[in-house]
């Protein structure tokens, strides 16, 4: 029979001719010419039509094992040149494509930072949102309507960058935030904490910069207590420090606060022993407070006699410094990567 000579050929040329192929490309090619539907083999199948019914099974079976012979010669083929391709690369390349890479340094949050973003995970889950305002400020809001008139002696608590625009300067605390957020939120209550950088025309020593961060705290509604503010600052130490951390509040004074009051937490250090941590106190002071003064209320837009509040101001960078224990405030801005690298 004519037919199964012509399949020993199709099947010897093709193997021959895939002996020869020696990359991908023409492998893919070879697949086109010996087993593409315009390849012998599918006109072998094609020509099955015209034979007789003797003939038909026995060529049949014939075609499918040049078929079969053929895909499994160019399977075993796509993998020998893959296989040559990849070693002659690594011959040629000296590249290790197995290798783990090198590690990029990635860098991480800055020490002060973190303890900002931790402050504001407790106040937010406390119903505190985060109120973002000015660095440079006028003086009447850093000072006049936070209740410290012009020429008042309390202005020198604070000392002052002043600029060469009368009346424009870099605010000292985040203190007139509240103002701002009074007059944006006036009649509404209000529950927001102002976090951001301060500046202070001060000498430079390991216990202040000239640069720092505080995180103010206000709340203002009907019947707000010097109780919703114990409350509020005792539980957010709690859950800064740890669980059990004793508070004591000072009688302080504060222009923009009556009463005011500062926080301290019991020394984590010697747990209210004496250490050089404390300064042999057992205590450490976090934060000025107090009830926000009716004057400061009224120029924020609200009533006094309607609403009160309460109010609060720390430094996280004093925070951080006590958390991991930290004897030097200058090394936050040095940038030496020797001490950001330890946090
Ligand atoms: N603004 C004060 C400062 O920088 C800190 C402060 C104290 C803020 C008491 C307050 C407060 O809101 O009630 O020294």
């Amino acid at each position: 029979m004519d037919i199964l000579k012509e399949l020993d050929v199709i099947e010897k040329d093709g193997l021959a001719a895939l002996a020869a192929a020696e990359d991908e490309d023409a492998l893919a090619a070879w697949r086109t010419a010996h087993l593409g539907r315009k390849s012998g083999l599918m006109a072998a199948f094609d020509g099955m039509k015209d034979l007789s019914k003797e003939e038909r099974p026995q060529v049949g079976r014939r075609a499918n094992e040049v078929k079969q012979a053929l895909e499994g010669a160019l399977e075993k083929k796509l993998v020998a040149v893959r296989q040559a391709t990849l070693e002659a690369s690594l011959a040629g390349e000296h590249l290790d494509v197995s290798l783990p890479g090198r590690a990029l340094p990635l860098g991480r949050l800055h020490p002060v930072n973190q303890t900002l973003r931790r402050i504001y995970a407790i106040f937010a889950e406390m119903g505190f949102q985060v109120y973002r305002s000015r660095e440079v400020e006028s003086d009447d809001y850093n000072f006049t309507f936070l209740n410290i008139p012009a020429h008042h002696p309390a202005r020198d608590m604070w000392d002052t960058f002043h600029t060469d625009r009368e009346g424009v300067i870099l605010r000292t605390h985040t203190s007139p935030g509240q103002i701002h957020a009074m007059r944006e939120y006036c009649p509404e209550n209000i529950r927001v904490i102002l976090p951001g950088m301060v500046y202070r025309y001060e000498q430079v020593t390991t216990r202040s910069e000239m640069q720092f961060n505080q995180v103010e705290g206000l709340a203002v509604g009907p019947n707000i207590t010097f109780g919703d503010l114990k409350g509020t600052l005792t539980d957010f130490a709690r859950r800064l420090f740890n669980p059990d951390v004793r508070t004591r509040f000072r009688a302080s004074h504060f222009p923009f606060t009556e009463p005011s009051a500062e926080m301290d937490v019991e020394c984590f250090v010697c747990m209210g022993d004496g250490c050089s941590v404390c300064k042999g106190t057992g205590w450490l002071e976090i934060l000025g407070s107090g009830m926000v003064h009716p004057t400061v209320l009224r120029y924020g837009g609200y009533d006094p006699e309607k609403v009160s509040g309460f109010a609060f101001g720390m430094g996280p960078e004093r925070i951080t410094m006590l958390l991991h224990r930290i004897t030097d405030i200058r090394h936050f801005w040095r940038n030496d990567v020797r001490f950001l690298e330890q946090f």
